[in-house]
């Protein structure tokens, strides 16, 4: 598929059948996402992917009881075919900007960095994840890190790394409730591109 087809196509999808995704393909596709930029090459993201059998788990850790029985949604994503929980490790970030070659950034320490690069780093993951998702046949939405991060870090048992957002993978079953964000008005985006010169 080309590629302003796929960015044309790849839409969050909120509701899904339960088709289990094949661990090794996703696997294969996370390492495949991992070829995005990565600043200083420090390769700090890491992809920690669940199988269908894990999903209930990570709907324990990642929303409370509370959600999963008033949420709209909660029974259409919980039948998502798999989970990838992308995390970043800032440590990697700090020591690779301290190498000689970095070292005149002074960004070695982490209260120096005007714009963490490591979320960044993630962002740029995930969004080849997504398109990934979308060129083979399957649909995603994207949970951003706003509640209960802490709990999704210690199902996935990652240490000193900073959770960026979790993709639910699965078959969309036509069920979603829309997204109130798609009813906002929004500039149209020709108008978001500003040319200086
Ligand atoms: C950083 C980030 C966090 C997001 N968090 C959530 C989320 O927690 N729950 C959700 O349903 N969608 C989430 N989204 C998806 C956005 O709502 C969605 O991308 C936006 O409404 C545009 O819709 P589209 O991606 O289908 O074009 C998130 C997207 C981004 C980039």
């Amino acid at each position: 598929m080309e590629l302003r087809e796929l960015l044309q196509r790849r839409r969050m999808v909120r509701s899904f059948d339960a088709t289990p995704v094949d661990p090794e393909w996703l696997d294969a596709l996370c390492a495949e996402s991992l070829l995005a930029p990565s600043a200083g090459n420090s390769a700090g993201v890491r992809l920690y992917t669940l199988s269908r059998a894990l999903v209930p788990d990570f709907f324990n850790a990642a929303t409370d009881e509370t959600w999963r029985q008033r949420s709209r949604r909660a029974a259409g994503l919980a039948r998502c075919g798999a989970v990838v929980v992308v995390t970043s490790r800032p440590g990697d970030y700090t020591a690779r900007y301290g190498e000689p070659d970095k070292a005149s950034s002074g960004l070695d320490d982490i209260a120096s960095w005007p714009l963490p690069y490591w979320h960044t780093d993630a962002a740029m993951v995930t969004m080849a994840l997504l398109l990934l998702i979308e060129e083979g046949g399957w649909h995603a939405t994207l949970w951003g890190n706003f509640r209960r991060g802490g709990d999704v870090l210690t199902l996935v048992g990652a240490r000193d790394e900073e959770l960026f957002c979790s993709v639910l993978i699965g078959r969309g079953d036509g069920h979603d409730v829309p997204s109130t964000s798609l009813a906002r008005k929004v500039p149209p985006r020709r108008d978001r591109v500003r040319r200086v010169g």
